[in-house]
């Protein structure tokens, strides 16, 4: 039988013979997830505009404390940390985002585009050893079923400022009132966006459907373990299209709060 002879010799990084390309992916998780990442901090700081009449950035949702009339608990008082500029955003958005750092899915782009750990498949490496993530720092990520939760009980927050974004107060009267605008139909299509994307998450379908022997025996879990499935089919999608909406309806509810642009009411 004839024999070849494949030299299993390292390749130098971004060696490869691959013609495909590869680095079209790794580049736009690079450019797309920095820019997310650098808007959110500035928006974060921020702590101004964020909110108009009824509608409350999802960055700032919910709003425990602070000076706009979506706040639960009233203003923020300066003293109680003379040293640090305060922004309602603060205080919550550790959440959602410890909950996107540590999904699986984003892992496996970011680990690519920021870390070249793999670049891609049969691409050279920069590093000899396997930095796994059964060691500190990566071993954090362990927490992301702990986000979950989290994330599930902020999926409700964002579900009731969507719907507070359909009732206006009437200037006339001064009475609550149904209505539609802009604004009112980018926050639901965000809410529901991130609704999609937790309703996929890999841990989630773990919860409803792991350790079960026999589905036959639990067909309620079955049926929920189908439903966490078929979000998680398009896990990847819902990932990206929900990252881009929670940036844009910032953005949106920042410019009508800065009165560049108006919000057009449909109803
Ligand atoms: S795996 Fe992506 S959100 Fe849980």
């Amino acid at each position: 039988m004839a024999t070849v002879d494949v030299p299993l010799k390292r390749l130098k990084f971004g060696q490869t013979a691959r013609k495909d390309g590869w680095w079209v992916m790794p580049l736009t998780t690079f450019v797309v997830f920095s820019a997310f990442i650098v808007y959110v901090t500035w928006s974060l700081l921020q702590g101004d505009n964020y909110w108009y009449g009824n509608y409350l950035s999802p960055l700032y949702e919910p709003e425990i404390f602070g000076s706009s009339p979506h706040a639960w608990f009233g203003p923020w008082h300066w003293w109680w940390f003379p040293f640090v500029k305060y922004s309602p955003a603060m205080l919550i958005l550790i959440f959602p985002l410890a909950f996107r750092m540590s999904c699986y899915y984003y892992r496996g782009a970011y680990y690519k585009a920021f870390w070249a750990d793999p670049v891609a498949c049969a691409v050279g490496e920069p590093r000899d050893e396997y930095r796994g993530e059964h060691k500190w720092p990566l071993l954090i990520h362990n927490l992301h079923r702990y986000a979950l939760y989290f994330a599930l009980i902020f999926n409700v927050f964002l579900f009731i400022g969507a719907v507070k974004g359909f009732i206006f107060n009437d200037p006339s009267t001064g009475r609550a009132q149904f209505g539609i605008g802009i604004g009112s139909l980018i926050m639901l299509i965000n809410a529901i966006l991130l609704a999609g994307y937790s309703f996929g998450c890999h841990s989630l379908r773990h919860l409803v459907g792991g350790v079960v022997d026999q589905f036959s025996k639990a067909p309620a879990r079955k049926k929920a373990w189908d439903c966490v499935t078929c979000f998680n089919r398009h896990h990847p999608k819902w990932a990206w299209f929900s990252l881009f909406s929670v940036a844009l309806t910032d953005v949106y509810i920042r410019l009508c709060a800065m009165g560049v642009i108006t919000d057009l009411r449909i109803i």
